[in-house]
Protein backbone atom coordinates (compact mmCIF):
# COMPACT_ATOMS: atom_id res chain seq x y z
CA UNK A 1 0.00 0.00 0.00
CA UNK A 2 1.22 3.11 -0.97
CA UNK A 3 1.77 6.23 1.45
CA UNK A 4 -1.43 7.86 0.03
CA UNK A 5 -3.69 5.03 0.11
CA UNK A 6 -2.47 4.28 3.61
CA UNK A 7 -3.68 7.80 4.48
CA UNK A 8 -7.07 7.03 2.92
CA UNK A 9 -7.29 3.65 4.80
CA UNK A 10 -6.89 5.69 7.84
CA UNK A 11 -9.25 8.15 7.26
CA UNK A 12 -12.02 5.52 6.27
CA UNK A 13 -11.35 4.01 9.60
CA UNK A 14 -11.70 6.98 11.57
CA UNK A 15 -15.06 8.06 9.67
CA UNK A 16 -16.18 4.71 11.36
CA UNK A 17 -15.05 4.73 14.88
CA UNK A 18 -11.39 6.38 15.12
CA UNK A 19 -12.05 9.40 14.79
CA UNK A 20 -14.40 12.39 15.53
CA UNK A 21 -14.92 15.73 15.40
CA UNK A 22 -16.07 18.41 18.13
CA UNK A 23 -17.04 21.79 17.33
CA UNK A 24 -17.31 24.21 20.32
CA UNK A 25 -20.46 25.83 19.65
CA UNK A 26 -21.45 27.25 23.01
CA UNK A 27 -20.25 30.56 23.60
CA UNK A 28 -22.70 33.55 23.78
CA UNK A 29 -20.29 35.63 21.29
CA UNK A 30 -20.66 38.71 24.02
CA UNK A 31 -18.17 40.87 21.68
CA UNK A 32 -20.88 40.65 18.78
CA UNK A 33 -23.25 42.46 21.43
CA UNK A 34 -25.77 40.26 19.73
CA UNK A 35 -28.99 38.37 21.12
CA UNK A 36 -28.96 35.54 18.71
CA UNK A 37 -26.14 33.33 19.60
CA UNK A 38 -22.75 34.02 17.95
CA UNK A 39 -22.77 30.66 15.70
CA UNK A 40 -25.93 31.32 13.92
CA UNK A 41 -24.69 34.82 12.20
CA UNK A 42 -24.45 34.06 8.51
CA UNK A 43 -21.60 34.48 6.77
CA UNK A 44 -22.33 34.07 2.58
CA UNK A 45 -25.90 33.20 3.77
CA UNK A 46 -24.89 30.77 5.75
CA UNK A 47 -24.81 30.55 9.58
CA UNK A 48 -21.15 30.07 11.07
CA UNK A 49 -21.95 26.74 12.84
CA UNK A 50 -22.85 25.53 9.18
CA UNK A 51 -20.14 26.11 7.41
CA UNK A 52 -17.61 24.32 9.99
CA UNK A 53 -20.33 21.37 9.90
CA UNK A 54 -20.47 21.32 5.79
CA UNK A 55 -16.31 21.00 6.11
CA UNK A 56 -16.43 18.63 8.63
CA UNK A 57 -19.06 16.45 7.36
CA UNK A 58 -16.15 15.99 4.27
CA UNK A 59 -14.31 14.14 7.28
CA UNK A 60 -15.92 12.41 9.22
CA UNK A 61 -19.40 10.87 9.35
CA UNK A 62 -22.20 13.13 10.61
CA UNK A 63 -22.85 10.87 13.04
CA UNK A 64 -19.30 11.45 14.81
CA UNK A 65 -19.68 14.84 14.62
CA UNK A 66 -20.45 16.66 18.54
CA UNK A 67 -21.82 19.71 18.66
CA UNK A 68 -21.45 21.30 22.16
CA UNK A 69 -23.78 23.24 22.40
CA UNK A 70 -25.31 25.89 25.60
CA UNK A 71 -26.12 29.51 25.16
CA UNK A 72 -29.91 29.23 23.08
CA UNK A 73 -28.90 25.50 22.88
CA UNK A 74 -32.23 25.00 21.68
CA UNK A 75 -32.16 27.22 18.92
CA UNK A 76 -28.96 25.99 17.81
CA UNK A 77 -29.88 22.61 17.82
CA UNK A 78 -33.65 23.35 15.82
CA UNK A 79 -31.34 25.53 13.01
CA UNK A 80 -28.81 22.45 12.68
CA UNK A 81 -31.01 19.63 13.21
CA UNK A 82 -31.22 18.47 9.05
CA UNK A 83 -27.53 18.00 9.29
CA UNK A 84 -27.95 14.89 11.25
CA UNK A 85 -24.95 15.87 13.68
CA UNK A 86 -25.21 15.33 17.61
CA UNK A 87 -25.25 17.59 20.37
CA UNK A 88 -23.42 17.61 23.73
CA UNK A 89 -24.78 20.09 26.34
CA UNK A 90 -22.83 22.38 27.93
CA UNK A 91 -25.13 24.32 30.22
CA UNK A 92 -22.83 26.59 31.92
CA UNK A 93 -20.45 28.29 29.08
CA UNK A 94 -17.09 28.13 31.55
CA UNK A 95 -14.98 28.13 29.25
CA UNK A 96 -13.21 25.98 25.83
CA UNK A 97 -11.81 23.34 28.33
CA UNK A 98 -15.08 23.26 29.76
CA UNK A 99 -16.89 22.74 26.68
CA UNK A 100 -14.42 20.14 25.82
CA UNK A 101 -14.93 18.64 29.59
CA UNK A 102 -18.35 18.38 28.72
CA UNK A 103 -17.74 16.08 25.90
CA UNK A 104 -15.91 13.46 27.89
CA UNK A 105 -18.75 10.72 27.63
CA UNK A 106 -19.26 11.33 23.77
CA UNK A 107 -15.52 11.24 22.89
CA UNK A 108 -14.51 8.52 25.11
CA UNK A 109 -14.30 5.80 22.22
CA UNK A 110 -12.76 7.52 19.55
CA UNK A 111 -8.82 7.44 20.11
CA UNK A 112 -8.50 10.89 18.33
CA UNK A 113 -10.72 14.04 18.13
CA UNK A 114 -10.21 16.95 16.18
CA UNK A 115 -11.43 19.77 17.88
CA UNK A 116 -13.42 23.50 16.08
CA UNK A 117 -14.45 26.24 16.62
CA UNK A 118 -17.95 26.49 15.94
CA UNK A 119 -16.75 30.79 14.93
CA UNK A 120 -14.14 29.66 12.77
CA UNK A 121 -16.04 29.62 9.21
CA UNK A 122 -13.86 29.65 6.27
CA UNK A 123 -12.17 25.94 7.21
CA UNK A 124 -11.84 23.94 4.51
CA UNK A 125 -11.82 19.97 4.76
CA UNK A 126 -8.47 20.09 3.40
CA UNK A 127 -7.15 21.98 7.05
CA UNK A 128 -8.56 19.34 8.59
CA UNK A 129 -7.20 16.56 7.09
CA UNK A 130 -3.89 18.06 6.71
CA UNK A 131 -4.40 18.24 10.59
CA UNK A 132 -5.26 15.03 11.24
CA UNK A 133 -2.40 13.51 8.99
CA UNK A 134 0.55 15.61 10.28
CA UNK A 135 -1.18 15.01 13.90
CA UNK A 136 -0.46 10.89 13.32
CA UNK A 137 2.61 11.15 11.76
CA UNK A 138 3.88 13.47 14.87
CA UNK A 139 2.62 10.74 17.19
CA UNK A 140 0.95 13.94 19.06
CA UNK A 141 -1.08 14.02 22.08
CA UNK A 142 -2.25 17.51 21.14
CA UNK A 143 -1.62 18.88 17.74
CA UNK A 144 -3.13 22.95 17.13
CA UNK A 145 -2.99 24.72 13.93
CA UNK A 146 -1.03 28.20 13.67
CA UNK A 147 -0.87 31.06 11.63
CA UNK A 148 0.80 34.45 11.31
CA UNK A 149 -2.14 36.62 10.51
CA UNK A 150 -1.55 40.55 9.98
CA UNK A 151 -3.18 41.19 13.08
CA UNK A 152 -2.49 39.27 16.16
CA UNK A 153 -4.02 40.81 18.61
CA UNK A 154 -6.81 38.64 20.56
CA UNK A 155 -5.45 35.96 19.41
CA UNK A 156 -3.51 33.18 21.84
CA UNK A 157 -0.03 33.31 21.04
CA UNK A 158 2.21 29.81 20.29
CA UNK A 159 5.53 28.99 22.75
CA UNK A 160 7.46 26.90 21.21
CA UNK A 161 10.40 24.63 23.09
CA UNK A 162 12.96 25.96 20.75
CA UNK A 163 12.71 28.69 18.10
CA UNK A 164 12.89 26.02 14.98
CA UNK A 165 10.75 23.18 17.06
CA UNK A 166 7.80 22.10 15.87
CA UNK A 167 7.21 21.39 19.34
CA UNK A 168 4.79 23.73 21.64
CA UNK A 169 5.35 24.60 25.72
CA UNK A 170 2.51 26.37 26.08
CA UNK A 171 -0.09 28.56 24.65
CA UNK A 172 -0.34 32.34 26.05
CA UNK A 173 -3.69 33.84 25.71
CA UNK A 174 -3.79 38.07 24.89
CA UNK A 175 -4.84 38.95 28.16
CA UNK A 176 -1.98 37.07 29.98
CA UNK A 177 0.78 38.20 27.64
CA UNK A 178 3.66 39.61 29.23
CA UNK A 179 5.46 42.83 27.49
CA UNK A 180 7.92 40.63 26.01
CA UNK A 181 5.71 38.17 24.36
CA UNK A 182 3.31 40.56 23.11
CA UNK A 183 5.42 40.62 20.21
CA UNK A 184 5.05 37.16 19.25
CA UNK A 185 3.17 37.06 15.85
CA UNK A 186 2.16 33.27 15.60
CA UNK A 187 -1.03 32.66 16.58
CA UNK A 188 -3.39 29.83 17.51
CA UNK A 189 -6.37 29.20 14.92
CA UNK A 190 -8.96 27.43 17.54
CA UNK A 191 -8.51 24.06 15.77
CA UNK A 192 -6.57 20.93 17.31
CA UNK A 193 -6.58 17.20 17.30
CA UNK A 194 -6.16 15.15 20.62
CA UNK A 195 -5.36 11.29 21.61
CA UNK A 196 -8.50 11.29 23.65
CA UNK A 197 -7.33 8.70 26.04
CA UNK A 198 -4.51 11.34 26.91
CA UNK A 199 -6.59 14.06 26.92
CA UNK A 200 -9.14 13.03 29.04
CA UNK A 201 -6.34 11.62 31.46
CA UNK A 202 -5.66 15.21 32.08
CA UNK A 203 -8.49 17.35 31.07
CA UNK A 204 -8.98 17.64 35.11
CA UNK A 205 -6.08 19.27 35.55
CA UNK A 206 -6.90 22.74 33.49
CA UNK A 207 -7.82 25.77 36.59
CA UNK A 208 -10.01 28.57 35.86
CA UNK A 209 -6.58 30.74 37.20
CA UNK A 210 -6.72 33.58 34.44
CA UNK A 211 -8.43 36.81 33.38
CA UNK A 212 -11.56 35.83 32.99
CA UNK A 213 -11.73 32.40 35.75
CA UNK A 214 -12.60 29.92 32.64
CA UNK A 215 -11.39 26.98 31.95
CA UNK A 216 -9.06 27.53 28.62
CA UNK A 217 -8.60 24.52 26.21
CA UNK A 218 -5.33 26.09 25.09
CA UNK A 219 -3.92 25.47 28.58
CA UNK A 220 -4.06 22.04 28.12
CA UNK A 221 -0.49 22.37 25.80
CA UNK A 222 0.88 23.33 29.06
CA UNK A 223 -0.56 20.32 30.70
CA UNK A 224 0.22 17.88 28.06
CA UNK A 225 4.08 19.37 27.31
CA UNK A 226 4.39 19.60 31.11
CA UNK A 227 3.43 16.07 31.25
CA UNK A 228 5.96 15.15 28.79
CA UNK A 229 3.86 14.60 25.79
CA UNK A 230 4.19 15.80 22.53
CA UNK A 231 2.23 18.63 21.68
CA UNK A 232 3.16 20.51 18.26
CA UNK A 233 1.93 22.76 15.94
CA UNK A 234 0.97 22.97 12.30
CA UNK A 235 1.63 25.89 10.65
CA UNK A 236 -0.61 27.33 7.98
CA UNK A 237 0.14 29.65 5.11
CA UNK A 238 -3.50 30.82 4.62
CA UNK A 239 -4.33 32.48 7.67
CA UNK A 240 -7.25 34.50 6.55
CA UNK A 241 -9.20 31.58 5.89
CA UNK A 242 -8.66 30.76 9.29
CA UNK A 243 -9.64 33.63 11.18
CA UNK A 244 -12.65 33.78 14.00
CA UNK A 245 -15.30 35.67 14.12
CA UNK A 246 -15.70 37.72 17.34
CA UNK A 247 -17.12 41.11 16.53
CA UNK A 248 -19.57 42.55 13.85
CA UNK A 249 -16.31 43.84 11.34
CA UNK A 250 -14.71 40.48 11.72
CA UNK A 251 -17.99 39.11 10.69
CA UNK A 252 -18.63 41.23 8.05
CA UNK A 253 -14.86 41.03 6.93
CA UNK A 254 -15.02 37.00 6.57
CA UNK A 255 -18.33 37.38 4.68
CA UNK A 256 -16.62 39.52 1.86
CA UNK A 257 -13.65 36.82 1.66
CA UNK A 258 -16.17 34.52 1.20
CA UNK A 259 -18.39 36.46 -1.13
CA UNK A 260 -14.91 37.11 -3.22
CA UNK A 261 -14.09 33.51 -3.61
CA UNK A 262 -17.31 32.62 -4.48
CA UNK A 263 -17.29 35.13 -7.20
CA UNK A 264 -13.66 33.85 -8.22
CA UNK A 265 -14.99 30.48 -8.73
CA UNK A 266 -17.84 31.44 -10.82
CA UNK A 267 -15.48 34.15 -12.85
CA UNK A 268 -13.19 30.90 -12.86
CA UNK A 269 -16.05 28.91 -14.61
CA UNK A 270 -16.72 31.87 -16.79
CA UNK A 271 -19.48 33.68 -15.56
CA UNK A 272 -18.96 37.63 -16.49
CA UNK A 273 -19.19 40.07 -12.89
CA UNK A 274 -18.80 43.51 -13.26
CA UNK A 275 -17.62 45.03 -10.47
CA UNK A 276 -17.60 41.74 -8.58
CA UNK A 277 -17.39 43.76 -5.08
CA UNK A 278 -20.79 45.13 -5.51
CA UNK A 279 -22.49 41.87 -6.00
CA UNK A 280 -23.83 39.88 -2.39
CA UNK A 281 -23.58 36.53 -3.90
CA UNK A 282 -23.89 32.95 -1.77
CA UNK A 283 -21.40 30.50 -1.56
CA UNK A 284 -24.17 27.79 -2.97
CA UNK A 285 -25.31 30.07 -5.65
CA UNK A 286 -24.20 28.10 -9.56
CA UNK A 287 -23.92 30.02 -12.84
CA UNK A 288 -23.47 28.65 -16.31
CA UNK A 289 -20.40 30.32 -18.40
CA UNK A 290 -21.27 33.24 -21.22
CA UNK A 291 -23.70 34.66 -18.37
CA UNK A 292 -22.63 38.44 -17.64
CA UNK A 293 -24.36 39.87 -14.24
CA UNK A 294 -24.02 43.77 -13.19
CA UNK A 295 -22.94 45.12 -10.94
CA UNK A 296 -24.86 45.75 -7.34
CA UNK A 297 -26.88 42.48 -8.25
CA UNK A 298 -27.49 39.91 -5.18
CA UNK A 299 -27.79 36.03 -5.98
CA UNK A 300 -28.93 34.21 -3.11
CA UNK A 301 -29.56 30.59 -1.38
CA UNK A 302 -29.74 28.15 -4.21
CA UNK A 303 -29.86 29.93 -7.02
CA UNK A 304 -28.91 28.07 -9.93
CA UNK A 305 -28.59 30.51 -13.45
CA UNK A 306 -27.75 28.82 -16.94
CA UNK A 307 -26.14 29.78 -20.34
CA UNK A 308 -26.01 33.42 -21.68
CA UNK A 309 -28.28 35.20 -19.34
CA UNK A 310 -28.14 38.70 -18.39
CA UNK A 311 -28.69 39.89 -14.76
CA UNK A 312 -28.99 43.17 -14.57
CA UNK A 313 -27.71 46.26 -12.01
CA UNK A 314 -30.29 46.06 -8.80
CA UNK A 315 -31.56 42.89 -9.40
CA UNK A 316 -32.37 40.61 -6.26
CA UNK A 317 -33.00 36.94 -6.78
CA UNK A 318 -33.40 34.36 -4.26
CA UNK A 319 -34.15 30.13 -4.28
CA UNK A 320 -34.71 30.49 -8.15
CA UNK A 321 -33.72 28.43 -11.35
CA UNK A 322 -33.12 30.13 -14.50
CA UNK A 323 -32.69 28.30 -17.74
CA UNK A 324 -30.58 29.55 -21.04
CA UNK A 325 -30.59 33.12 -22.59
CA UNK A 326 -32.56 35.13 -19.66
CA UNK A 327 -32.99 38.92 -19.77
CA UNK A 328 -33.74 39.99 -16.15
CA UNK A 329 -33.70 44.30 -16.58
CA UNK A 330 -32.83 46.64 -13.37
CA UNK A 331 -34.21 46.19 -10.22
CA UNK A 332 -36.27 42.58 -9.84
CA UNK A 333 -36.81 40.94 -6.83
CA UNK A 334 -37.34 37.12 -7.68
CA UNK A 335 -37.91 34.54 -5.19
CA UNK A 336 -38.93 30.66 -5.14
CA UNK A 337 -39.35 30.50 -8.72
CA UNK A 338 -38.27 28.84 -11.63
CA UNK A 339 -37.80 30.88 -14.93
CA UNK A 340 -37.35 28.93 -18.67
CA UNK A 341 -35.33 29.72 -21.58
CA UNK A 342 -35.49 32.93 -23.16
CA UNK A 343 -37.42 34.91 -21.24
CA UNK A 344 -37.39 38.27 -20.57
CA UNK A 345 -38.34 40.16 -16.68
CA UNK A 346 -38.66 43.68 -16.04
CA UNK A 347 -37.56 46.33 -15.28
CA UNK A 348 -39.20 46.50 -11.69
CA UNK A 349 -41.28 43.34 -11.95
CA UNK A 350 -41.40 40.83 -8.75
CA UNK A 351 -42.02 37.56 -8.83
CA UNK A 352 -43.08 36.11 -5.29
CA UNK A 353 -42.37 32.79 -4.73
CA UNK A 354 -43.67 30.05 -6.73
CA UNK A 355 -44.08 30.94 -10.19
CA UNK A 356 -43.55 28.93 -13.41
CA UNK A 357 -41.83 31.14 -16.07
CA UNK A 358 -42.52 29.30 -19.49
CA UNK A 359 -39.80 29.66 -22.66
CA UNK A 360 -39.84 33.71 -24.00
CA UNK A 361 -42.46 34.71 -21.58
CA UNK A 362 -42.36 38.40 -21.38
CA UNK A 363 -43.05 40.26 -17.86
CA UNK A 364 -42.47 44.12 -18.21
CA UNK A 365 -42.24 46.65 -15.37
CA UNK A 366 -44.36 46.97 -12.43
CA UNK A 367 -45.82 43.07 -12.88
CA UNK A 368 -46.40 41.50 -9.84
CA UNK A 369 -46.74 37.31 -10.17
CA UNK A 370 -47.06 34.86 -7.14
CA UNK A 371 -48.10 31.45 -7.74
CA UNK A 372 -48.78 31.82 -11.36
CA UNK A 373 -47.50 29.60 -14.59
CA UNK A 374 -47.37 31.24 -17.37
CA UNK A 375 -46.89 28.84 -20.28
CA UNK A 376 -44.63 29.58 -23.40
CA UNK A 377 -44.94 33.12 -25.20
CA UNK A 378 -47.15 34.80 -22.39
CA UNK A 379 -46.82 38.42 -22.22
CA UNK A 380 -48.05 40.42 -19.55
CA UNK A 381 -45.96 44.10 -19.91
CA UNK A 382 -47.07 46.61 -17.84
CA UNK A 383 -48.45 47.16 -14.67
CA UNK A 384 -49.65 43.93 -13.92
CA UNK A 385 -50.51 41.46 -10.74
CA UNK A 386 -50.89 37.50 -11.56
CA UNK A 387 -51.86 35.95 -8.45
CA UNK A 388 -52.82 32.09 -8.19
CA UNK A 389 -53.14 31.84 -12.18
CA UNK A 390 -52.18 29.99 -14.90
CA UNK A 391 -52.30 31.54 -18.41
CA UNK A 392 -52.03 29.80 -21.50
CA UNK A 393 -49.34 29.41 -24.29
CA UNK A 394 -49.42 32.61 -26.33
CA UNK A 395 -51.56 34.58 -24.28
CA UNK A 396 -51.33 38.69 -24.12
CA UNK A 397 -52.45 40.26 -20.45
CA UNK A 398 -53.30 44.07 -21.06
CA UNK A 399 -50.99 46.95 -18.86
CA UNK A 400 -53.21 47.27 -15.59
CA UNK A 401 -54.69 43.70 -15.39
CA UNK A 402 -55.62 42.35 -11.94
CA UNK A 403 -56.55 38.47 -11.08
CA UNK A 404 -58.67 39.34 -7.78
CA UNK A 405 -57.45 36.12 -6.12
CA UNK A 406 -57.92 36.80 -2.69
CA UNK A 407 -62.29 37.42 -1.22
CA UNK A 408 -60.98 38.83 2.15
CA UNK A 409 -60.65 34.91 3.83
CA UNK A 410 -59.82 32.86 0.95
CA UNK A 411 -57.48 32.81 -2.19
CA UNK A 412 -58.97 31.26 -6.15
CA UNK A 413 -57.92 30.27 -9.00
CA UNK A 414 -57.70 32.22 -12.10
CA UNK A 415 -57.20 30.40 -15.10
CA UNK A 416 -56.94 31.70 -18.79
CA UNK A 417 -56.57 29.79 -21.06
CA UNK A 418 -54.44 29.77 -24.94
CA UNK A 419 -54.02 32.47 -27.17
CA UNK A 420 -56.12 34.51 -24.60
CA UNK A 421 -55.88 38.78 -25.56
CA UNK A 422 -56.95 40.11 -21.64
CA UNK A 423 -57.75 43.75 -22.58
CA UNK A 424 -56.11 46.28 -20.36
CA UNK A 425 -57.29 47.33 -16.65
CA UNK A 426 -59.62 44.11 -16.58
CA UNK A 427 -60.26 42.53 -13.45
CA UNK A 428 -60.75 38.75 -12.90
CA UNK A 429 -62.69 37.85 -9.95
CA UNK A 430 -61.77 34.44 -9.38
CA UNK A 431 -62.16 31.56 -8.74
CA UNK A 432 -62.85 32.09 -13.02
CA UNK A 433 -61.84 30.30 -16.11
CA UNK A 434 -61.33 32.13 -18.97
CA UNK A 435 -60.85 29.45 -22.03
CA UNK A 436 -58.61 29.34 -25.20
CA UNK A 437 -58.60 31.97 -28.11
CA UNK A 438 -60.97 33.94 -26.08
CA UNK A 439 -61.39 38.18 -25.90
CA UNK A 440 -61.88 40.28 -23.10
CA UNK A 441 -62.50 44.11 -23.20
CA UNK A 442 -60.67 46.46 -21.82
CA UNK A 443 -62.04 47.61 -18.59
CA UNK A 444 -63.96 44.69 -17.87
CA UNK A 445 -64.78 42.86 -14.51
CA UNK A 446 -65.16 39.46 -14.77
CA UNK A 447 -66.65 37.71 -12.30
CA UNK A 448 -68.22 34.85 -14.70
CA UNK A 449 -66.34 32.35 -16.59
CA UNK A 450 -65.70 33.29 -20.63
CA UNK A 451 -65.95 30.19 -23.16
CA UNK A 452 -63.70 29.85 -25.38
CA UNK A 453 -63.49 31.69 -28.50
CA UNK A 454 -65.89 34.67 -27.40
CA UNK A 455 -65.49 38.05 -26.52
CA UNK A 456 -66.63 39.21 -23.12
CA UNK A 457 -67.44 42.87 -21.81
CA UNK A 458 -67.90 43.73 -18.67
CA UNK A 459 -68.11 47.17 -18.19
CA UNK A 460 -71.10 49.94 -18.98
CA UNK A 461 -71.82 51.75 -22.05
CA UNK A 462 -70.56 54.61 -23.17
CA UNK A 463 -72.91 57.51 -23.52
CA UNK A 464 -71.89 60.47 -25.28
CA UNK A 465 -73.73 64.06 -25.16
CA UNK A 466 -72.89 66.17 -28.64
CA UNK A 467 -72.12 69.84 -27.26
CA UNK A 468 -72.21 69.09 -23.46
CA UNK A 469 -68.84 70.64 -22.67
CA UNK A 470 -69.61 73.37 -24.51
CA UNK A 471 -72.99 73.97 -23.32
CA UNK A 472 -71.36 74.05 -19.78
CA UNK A 473 -68.95 76.61 -20.26
CA UNK A 474 -70.92 79.10 -21.84
CA UNK A 475 -73.41 78.60 -18.45
CA UNK A 476 -70.47 78.93 -16.37
CA UNK A 477 -69.30 82.48 -17.94
CA UNK A 478 -72.87 83.78 -17.77
CA UNK A 479 -73.20 83.47 -14.20
CA UNK A 480 -70.05 85.36 -13.58
C1 LIG B 1 -9.98 31.06 21.29
C2 LIG B 1 -8.66 30.57 21.88
C3 LIG B 1 -7.53 31.43 21.34
C4 LIG B 1 -7.53 31.39 19.82
C5 LIG B 1 -8.89 31.77 19.26
C6 LIG B 1 -8.93 31.50 17.76
C7 LIG B 1 -9.26 29.75 24.10
C8 LIG B 1 -9.19 30.00 25.56
N1 LIG B 1 -8.72 30.67 23.30
O1 LIG B 1 -10.18 32.37 21.76
O2 LIG B 1 -6.29 30.93 21.81
O3 LIG B 1 -6.52 32.26 19.32
O4 LIG B 1 -9.94 30.99 19.86
O5 LIG B 1 -10.13 31.91 17.16
O6 LIG B 1 -9.75 28.72 23.69
N2 LIG B 1 -17.12 28.08 23.50
C9 LIG B 1 -17.87 27.07 24.08
N3 LIG B 1 -18.00 27.05 25.42
C10 LIG B 1 -17.43 27.97 26.25
C11 LIG B 1 -16.66 29.00 25.64
C12 LIG B 1 -16.52 29.01 24.28
O7 LIG B 1 -18.41 26.21 23.39
O8 LIG B 1 -17.62 27.87 27.47
C13 LIG B 1 -16.99 28.09 22.04
C14 LIG B 1 -17.47 29.41 21.42
O9 LIG B 1 -18.83 29.32 21.08
C15 LIG B 1 -16.58 29.55 20.19
C16 LIG B 1 -15.31 28.78 20.57
O10 LIG B 1 -15.64 27.99 21.70
O11 LIG B 1 -17.17 28.96 19.06
C17 LIG B 1 -14.15 29.71 20.89
O12 LIG B 1 -14.51 30.56 21.98
P1 LIG B 1 -14.19 32.10 21.98
O13 LIG B 1 -14.73 32.70 23.22
O14 LIG B 1 -14.59 32.71 20.70
O15 LIG B 1 -12.60 32.07 22.10
P2 LIG B 1 -11.57 33.16 21.63
O16 LIG B 1 -11.52 34.25 22.64
O17 LIG B 1 -11.82 33.52 20.23
CA1 LIG C 1 -13.43 33.15 18.80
Amino acid sequence: MSEDTEGAAAMEAGSRAKLAVVIMAAGKGTRLKSRRPKVLHEIGGKPLLSHVIAAASKVVAPGDIYAVVGHEAEKVRAAMASTGIRFVEQAEQRGTGHAIQSAGEAIKGYENILVLSGDVPLIRPEHLTALWKFHQTQNAAMTLVSAEPECATGYGRILHTAPDSVEVAAIVEQKMLTPEQLSLREVNIGLYAFRTATLLAHLGKLTTDNQHGELYLTDMAQVLHGSGERVVALKTDEPEQLLGANTVAELVALDATLRAATANRLMAAGVTIFRPETCVIDAEVEVAADTIIEPFVQLLGSTHIGTDCRIRSYTVIENCTLGDEVLVRQSCVLADSTIANGAQIGPFARLRPGCEVGEDVHIGNFVEAKKAKLHKGVKAGHLTYLGDAEVGEGTNIGAGVITCNYDGVRKHVTRIGRDVFVGSDSTLVAPVSVEDGSYIGAGSCITKDVPADALAVARSRQFTKEGWAAARRAQSKKSE
